[in-house]
């Protein structure tokens, strides 16, 4: 037995079909490429642009953040090119979990799988803590419960989750509802921040657009600072193109997310046609929004005077128009809403596909009869996401939601050429253009900004990756689906297999 396995292509693609082919439990076609843009939005746009905007112009780049958020779109495109492709010729539950299962094997898998796990049920938690602040901010509610000081129980994070996580279980097509509506508000705002803000941006604020680099005042230092630094010894430094860059590597934090789309491959009507327009509609209307409201805000405000905390909200402030600083704020607690949603359904979809392999217990890969949804390990997961939101302080903990999609982000760029090579005769409704260039420089892209992450954010992935290597290898390796598959046809052995 190989930890290297493949899964046939042919399997993935049975299991997704109503034909009775295949006898595994599957889920129920409901979504257009409008339902798949507004997911991906749902989730796209939340925290990453109302929050980091102000810290990174300010400690990192100036106005050139701008630029920032135009890098950080160009790799988010780039791996998204990558998802469109494999989406298209593959349309499972599972994603890249599943893309890496077809080309490079069942360990790969289960490290992107698990890796997508800590992903998505991280960002819940941590996106639910950050809703529970701002509803506190909203209506003054106690901090002992909804805020981080002096907080034990956060209650207002564990009613977000388990209500949502009851929307997703009960229904793709309610979720879609919830999602698309919270959609329209978070963009109808964004939209509003850029046009009524171009009023009041001032030439001067711009220049130096890239402010000059200077030495780090300090603090970024030990398992705090960014692997390249370490690796090299380099010098921090801030400000100039080093600045614009490192600050690119923060705030992709604001795209990560719109790979949960390639999730709803098997609950898509018209899959290979709607996950690419999914994918990269959602890309595109994220980059052009993100470089327009953040264009706005080093606008309207001196990049030495900028909010680190609320940027948007204090520069509608700092010009007079405070009455457009809680319009942003409803803007952000529906954003962060449906990011909560979407985390929610893509973790159900992704453990799902997991256990439906027999990873983990197959047992739990049921769908509800009625709702159609992965109910029982949706619950399970989303009580767990409940109770780590509601009882531990996250927020520092963002940055591996960052690493983690980053990780997933290098092995489906690879997984492109490496599929071509595989199946070459694979139907391929989206090809990404000039493979395998596009799909190596999109590889190389995301592992640079992995290494512009702090080593501490290394080291705890790398603690999460040993948990799951325990499990795998506690469980999975033996008991999956092919491993049990493999064991029947071979002959007797005359030892035990598997040892
Ligand atoms: N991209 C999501 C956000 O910015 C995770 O909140």
């Amino acid at each position: 037995m190989s930890v290297l396995r493949t899964k046939p292509i042919k399997d993935v693609l049975a299991q997704g079909e109503a034909d009775g082919a295949d006898e595994r439990p599957r889920l129920r076609r409901r979504l257009g490429a409008l339902d798949l843009t507004g997911f991906g939005i749902g989730i796209v746009i939340g925290t990453g642009i109302f929050t980091l905007t102000g810290i990174e112009a300010r400690d990192n780049a100036g106005p050139g953040v701008v630029i920032s958020f135009a890098i950080g779109g160009v790799v988010a495109l780039l791996a998204a090119l990558c998802y469109a492709e494999l989406a298209s010729s593959v349309p499972t539950a599972g994603s890249a979990y599943t893309y890496a299962y077809a080309t490079m094997g069942e360990i790969v898998a289960w490290i992107i799988g698990w890796d997508l796990l800590l992903e998505f049920a991280l960002g819940a938690a941590v996106v639910a803590r950050g809703w529970s602040g701002y509803l506190a901010e909203l209506f003054n509610l106690p901090a002992a419960w909804f805020g981080e000081e002096g907080s034990v129980v956060n209650l207002g994070a564990i009613a977000i989750v388990l209500v949502l996580g009851v929307i997703g279980i009960v229904g793709i097509r309610e979720s879609a509802r919830v999602t698309n509506l919270l959609v329209l508000v978070k963009v109808a705002i964004c939209v509003f921040v850029v046009v009524a803000g171009l009023f009041f941006v001032k030439a001067a604020n711009l220049t130096p657009f890239i402010p000059p680099a200077e030495p780090a005042s300090g603090g970024e230092d030990g398992i705090r600072q960014p692997v390249t630094q370490a690796i090299f010894g380099l010098e921090p430094s801030v400000f100039g193109f080093v600045g614009v860059l490192s600050a690119a590597a923060v705030v992709f934090f604001a795209y990560t997310g719109f790979e949960a789309v390639a999730n709803l491959g098997e609950e898509t009507r018209k899959p290979r046609r709607d996950l690419p327009l999914g994918l990269l509609g959602t890309l595109l209307v994220s980059t052009v929004l993100y470089i327009g409201v953040s264009l706005v805000v080093v606008g309207m405000v001196p990049y030495t005077e900028i909010d680190r905390g609320a940027p948007i909200a204090a520069a509608f402030t700092s010009v007079g128009a405070g009455w457009a600083a809680t319009l942003v704020s409803i803007a952000a607690v529906a954003g962060l809403t449906s990011v909560i949603l979407v985390d929610l359904v893509a973790m159900g979809r992704i453990g799902f596909a997991i256990s439906r392999d027999g990873l983990i217990p197959p047992s739990i890969a049921k769908v509800h009869p009625r709702w159609g949804t992965p109910y029982r390990i949706s619950g399970i997961m989303t009580i767990g996401v409940a109770l780590l939101a509601g009882l531990l302080p996250l927020s520092a903990l963002a940055d591996l939601v960052s690493i983690g999609a980053l990780c997933a982000f290098v092995l489906v760029s690879v997984a492109v050429p490496i599929l071509r090579r595989t199946r070459p005769n694979l139907e391929r409704p989206f090809r990404v253009p000039f493979s395998p260039v596009l799909p190596i420089v999109s590889a190389l892209a995301c592992l640079y900004l992995m290494l512009n992450l702090s080593v501490e954010t290394w080291l705890r992935f790398l603690a999460w990756m040993l948990v799951g290597g325990l499990i795998y290898f506690g469980y999975g390796y033996r008991r999956n689906r092919l491993a049990v598959r493999e064991a029947s046809r071979a002959p007797q052995p005359r030892e035990p297999v598997g040892s």
